[in-house]
């Protein structure tokens, strides 16, 4: 007899100012986007733990559960898999499980599927345990397990994901503030080269190894545009946001972690009548984002980023946090 099974899903990720910074203390602002992945998860009856997911790349993977984690995973699982072995840490169990995975979106925009499946399957598993976790307990053992994948990260996409909307947030999930906010005017250009990272934020990390002083300075003039940028999302002042974007893209500039394509797509952005743009996450690809301030100007700015060779991401922003479908 197959066992009842629990569905969840959770929200992409789009960080609008702070990143790099956010990495070291500092505050940043991310509003969850409306491609979601669903995760179902059921008992099996035996000690061990099986997943599919067609859409990141895996079908049929099982092991025995007291070989979580051992051995080289594959891309597809590794968040998963080990957010089960420190779930099991906590809560020990015989009885393995099944999951699968359902995705909106590919995993190359940079929207964050990772965060994304890691909270969808976080909220699946605790419900099918009849476990009432609050948000921050969820962000907690979400949080240990990106850490175990990647080593580095400020749990930023965790909180998007988890809380949804638009998010004032401060690392590890000490400070989570939603915004007021019912529309975001905001393009967003892929500029078709997927980004690494990890490797971008050891490449700050190095960096302030290098030239502590400088880029001390430039986290704290971020750490002023993200709370410049929180009043003027609460007013809905989209040309001051915009001036707002045009200062922390210098600063990410500053800090190298631009590219000539995101060059491209934001200046196109501002030729075409945007009052700023800039890039969003790590930088060295994935999106940019311009504000706009009517539906006329926002056609010519897509047009602008499509015409320098961007695609335009139709992405609906605000969305809501993790659920139990
Ligand atoms: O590349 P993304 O969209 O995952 O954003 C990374 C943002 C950083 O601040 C560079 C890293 C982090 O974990 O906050």
């Amino acid at each position: 007899m197959i066992k009842p099974s629990i569905t969840s899903s959770a929200p992409g990720k789009l960080m609008l100012l702070g990143e790099h910074a956010v990495v070291y203390g500092h505050p940043c602002i991310v509003t969850a986007v409306d491609q979601r992945i669903q995760v179902s998860v059921r008992k099996n009856g035996v000690d061990v733990f099986h997943m599919d997911a067609p859409d990141l790349g895996l079908t049929a993977y099982s092991k025995t559960i007291c070989d979580l984690g051992k051995k080289e995973l594959p891309k597809g699982v590794r968040f998963v898999e080990l957010l089960y072995r420190r779930f099991l840490d906590q809560y020990p169990q015989k009885e393995g499980i099944v999951v699968t995975t359902k995705s909106d979106f590919a995993d190359t925009f940079g929207f964050g599927s990772s965060s994304a499946v890691t909270v969808a399957f976080a909220k699946a598993l605790t419900t099918l345990y009849n476990l009432n976790l609050t948000n921050k307990q969820l962000f907690d053992l979400c949080y240990q397990a990106v850490l175990d994948v990647q080593g580095v990260g400020s749990g930023f996409d965790l909180a998007a994901a988890i809380w949804g909307g638009t998010l004032y947030y401060i690392p590890p999930a000490k400070v989570v503030t939603k915004l007021k906010v019912n529309h975001l005017p905001l393009v967003v250009g892929y500029t078709g080269i997927k980004a690494d990272t990890p490797t971008l934020v050891r490449m700050v990390a190095g960096l302030k190894d290098t030239k502590p002083r400088l880029i001390t300075s430039i986290f704290k003039n971020i750490n002023h545009l993200v709370e410049a940028a929180v009043v003027s999302i609460n007013q809905s002042d989209w040309t001051g946001l915009g001036d707002l974007f045009n200062q922390n893209q210098q600063l990410l500039k500053q800090l190298g972690v631009s590219s000539t394509e995101l060059d491209r797509l934001i200046q196109s952005s501002l030729k075409a009548g945007s009052a700023g743009a800039k890039l969003s996450g790590a930088g060295g690809g994935d999106c940019m984002i311009a504000t706009y301030q009517y539906d006329q100007s926002k056609s010519h700015i897509e047009s602008a980023i499509t015409a320098v060779g961007g695609q335009v991401m139709p992405v609906v922003l605000n969305a809501p946090g993790v659920r139990v479908e």
